[in-house]
């Protein structure tokens, strides 16, 4: 293939970007995301806060402008997300206890009820866990609902939208000796074993020199596999340039063609200049829209 989502489907997966709302007012970057991608994840615009600003009130206008962009350029969609510690409206940070329980499952039901039928894969729970070496969940209020606020969202999201995979999604889970990579992997291995509705795990795959490729990703991605999940690479992006940022990319190519169930790979965002990462490099386009080395070693290894 010529294009990356061209050469990932010759394996059956997709290849994805994140795309922000004010991508749509540029031309040059449209052309780049309609060419090469063929899986959109909103940047934002689909987050807790963005979808429901006022409590009871939804607002799809953001959200719907690239769901509808995508669907009409026949693009899938990954949701993103459901339930999160981060990025929640005022209204729901200061609550807790049985009306926070109650608020997020009213919002999972009501966004995924929404997008029903539109959407790939649903991110149902971003980043439950802390990091570090506890292995914990991470302390936030919907972690002070009760231990069992995320086979909650998942019961609620597969009943909302039946047909929607749903992933539980998470960073620094890319290294098998890790802590919190082991603890996710426990809590995916208890709910296929309860039949707590779980597809996908979403590793979201943000390297930089502090955090860097795991050579042993393959493994990682391999044995969440054998609980019987779909995984995902959902954000990708390395700091870095020139080649050895391109071998990076190469590396997490690799590693999810080795997995049967690494059905797609998405990075977070189309040039450098979009990047969420105030400073640097981590993407396949520079802010002219040019391939990148990164991109022809990504193209490669597909
Ligand atoms: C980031 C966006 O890229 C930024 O624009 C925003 O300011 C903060 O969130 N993990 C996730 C993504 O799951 O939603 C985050 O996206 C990056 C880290």
């Amino acid at each position: 293939g010529s294009t990356l989502q061209a050469a990932a489907a010759e394996t059956n997966r997709y290849f994805g970007t994140a795309m922000a709302a004010h991508y749509l007012n540029n031309s040059g970057t449209m052309n780049i995301v309609n060419r090469e991608f063929n899986m959109i994840t909103a940047e934002n615009e689909m987050k807790m806060d963005a979808m429901q600003p006022n409590r009871g009130q939804f607002n799809w206008s953001s959200g719907d402008r690239i769901v509808n962009w995508a669907r009409q350029n026949g693009k899938q969609v990954r949701g993103h997300a459901l339930a999160w510690h981060s990025q929640q409206p005022g209204w729901m940070q200061n609550m807790s206890g049985s009306t926070l329980r109650t608020a997020m499952l009213e919002h999972v039901t009501g966004v995924a009820t929404y997008y029903r039928g539109k959407i790939h894969s649903w991110d149902v729970v971003n980043e439950a866990f802390a990091d570090g070496s506890s292995g914990a969940r991470r302390s936030s209020n919907l972690q002070g609902t009760g231990n069992d606020w995320i086979e909650a969202a998942f019961r609620a999201a597969r009943a909302a939208d039946p047909g929607a995979k749903l992933c539980y999604n998470d960073y620094n889970t890319d290294n098998w000796s890790h802590a919190k990579t082991q603890a996710v992997y426990n809590m995916v291995k208890d709910f296929k074993s309860r039949g707590v509705p779980i597809d996908c795990v979403g590793f979201q795959a943000h390297f930089n020199s502090g955090n860097p490729v795991p050579s042993n990703y393959h493994t990682t991605l391999g044995n969440f596999a054998a609980l019987g999940v779909d995984v995902q690479i959902t954000e990708l992006d390395i700091e870095g340039s020139g080649n050895s940022q391109g071998e990076q990319y190469r590396g997490i190519v690799q590693a999810c063609l080795s997995v049967a169930r690494c059905t797609g790979i998405t990075v977070w965002g189309v040039k450098d200049s979009d990047s969420w990462r105030a400073s640097g490099t981590p993407l396949l386009f520079d802010g002219n829209g040019n391939k990148k080395a990164a991109y022809n070693y990504t193209l490669d290894a597909l």
